[in-house]
């Protein structure tokens, strides 16, 4: 018996673990090694108000790109509370980068009115923030523990399952569980997530009958890199355009300047869009220039990313780069209350990309992500700190079922899913292909499939679902009208 479970070890995650109290018993489950989440990949920053002045500033940003539909208290909340978040992680010891100054380098990305994003080791902001909350855990954790069952009865969760290996199952009970596992990425065809994010639980949530919120409102990073061998795609952080890289075509047209007046600085939803009709329409290739930087200053503030270029044959910042969009991040996840609680469960918590608070709205600003994760963890562990709650197991009645993880039909099914998801509910949605993925999606469904896939597929059928619902374009879900 723990006092808690916690699944998944991004920013959410490890700062809920970070935050609890030592003398709790605390089981921290990751569905690989630690490093396989989505926070080991954030490279542009994280965002904060800079000052109490800068507050309403960061909520008017955030709903616009949100397309006001947010909910405008959880990003009241967001903000409020991001500078005491983000300097206890400083007190902590963490080290963001000093301009000359010595001061924190604020710096700026598309949809800020202001720079406002801290950066570490200059463009591998989640993996140092990773590193060292991994530094101060010290709790138990399993790896390679998949999460295959919530054990939910009566609005109480008492525990989880999860498979340890192909066939083996264990079942740990807690008082509180706190979800931290991250968004849907391998769900779609091409991703900049970790490939250990695949939507399971947010399955095991929709199969309860509990609540997933927004779930059209998927968001493509405009910028990774075309033309690499796997589903997962380098990035090329946000933070490049935010210090003035160009969205070029072949001809080094900057063609964003037609679609919105702030370019390259536009709402992600917008520039993502931009680029898929203008590749549509023309036939050219989009590329990202990073021409306006001066070498020494380029390999110094983007190190990683001119290293990974380099490894891909590309001179940076010299050469141009191939472009599109990929998915990115889920806005829409498991619905909760404003003090992170699953609606509808008594002490059971979701934080950071697989909930769903409303703090996102339409279309997540950038570098909001990080921030989230590290807010609203804050909040779970203060609401169950503050509102004890104990279970005791033996009130779980239900049978504990025995799953089968993986089957051979699986693979072609999920490598088909990926395609039909990619071509249905990216960036611009079809009403005619959105019904025919439900029917090809319920008739998986219907097969004798693996735990895994299943639940990936329940998650999939209610990003499908949402999208029919939603009838007209809103931020990062753009229905193709003539269709
Ligand atoms: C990026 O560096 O562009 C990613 C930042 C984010 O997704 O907020």
């Amino acid at each position: 018996m723990y006092d808690y479970i916690i699944i998944g070890s991004g920013i959410a995650g490890l700062n809920a673990a970070r935050l609890i109290p030592k003398d709790k018993k605390v089981l921290v489950l990751c569905k690989k090694s630690p490093w396989d989440c989505n926070t080991f990949w954030a490279q542009g920053g994280i965002a904060t108000a800079v000052d109490d002045a800068d507050i309403p500033s960061h909520i008017q940003d955030t709903l616009t790109a949100g397309v006001n539909y947010n909910d405008k208290k959880a990003v009241e909340l967001l903000s409020s509370k991001s500078l005491k978040a983000v300097k206890n992680l400083i007190d902590s010891g963490l080290k963001f980068d000093l301009n000359e100054k010595g001061e924190l380098a604020f710096t700026k990305e598309a949809a800020h009115s202001r720079s406002r994003i801290l950066h570490a080791d200059g463009d591998a902001t989640g993996r140092m923030i990773h590193i060292f909350l991994l530094e101060q855990f010290n709790h138990e954790i399993i790896t390679n523990a998949v999460v295959n069952d919530l054990l939910i009865q009566d609005g109480i969760c008492y525990g989880v399952q999860f498979f340890t290996s192909e066939t083996e199952q264990k079942v740990v009970y807690a008082h509180n569980t706190i979800i931290a596992s991250g968004g849907i990425g391998s769900i779609y065809r091409y991703h900049t997530n970790s490939t250990a994010i695949a939507g399971e639980i947010q399955g095991i949530i929709s199969e309860k009958g509990l609540k997933l919120k927004d779930m059209e409102m998927m968001q493509f990073h405009p910028t990774v890199v075309k033309g690499t061998h796997f589903a997962r795609k380098p990035l090329l952080s946000e933070a490049l355009r935010g210090e003035g890289a160009h969205i070029v075509d072949e001809n080094d047209y900057r063609f964003l300047k037609d679609y919105h007046e702030d370019a390259e600085l536009a709402p992600r939803d917008v520039v993502s869009r931009s680029i898929f009709d203008y590749h549509k329409k023309t036939g050219l290739g989009v590329f990202l220039s990073f021409e306006m930087f001066e070498k020494k200053y380029f390999k110094k503030r983007f190190p990683n990313i001119y290293a990974n270029l380099k490894d891909l044959g590309y001179d940076l910042p010299t050469q141009r780069v191939p472009i599109s969009p990929a998915f990115h991040y889920a806005m829409g996840g498991i619905e909760t209350t404003l003090d992170a609680k699953v609606k509808g469960v008594k002490n059971l918590y979701a934080v950071g990309e697989v909930a769903c608070t409303g703090v996102h709205g339409a279309n997540r600003l950038a570098s909001n992500s990080l921030l989230e994760g590290l807010v609203f963890s804050q909040i779970a562990v203060k609401d169950s700190l503050e509102n004890i709650f104990e279970i005791s197991k033996e009130d779980y009645t239900k049978n504990i079922k025995s799953y089968v993880r993986n089957k051979k039909i699986d693979k072609a099914i999920k490598d088909d899913l990926r395609k039909i998801m990619w071509k249905a509910a990216s960036i611009v949605r079809d009403p005619k292909e959105l019904d025919e993925t439900l029917i090809k999606i319920d008739e998986y469904l219907k097969q004798d499939l693996g735990r895994l896939l299943f639940l990936r597929l329940l998650t999939a059928k209610s990003i499908i679902q949402s999208a029919m619902n939603r009838k007209e374009s809103m931020g990062a879900h753009f229905i193709n009208v003539k269709a």
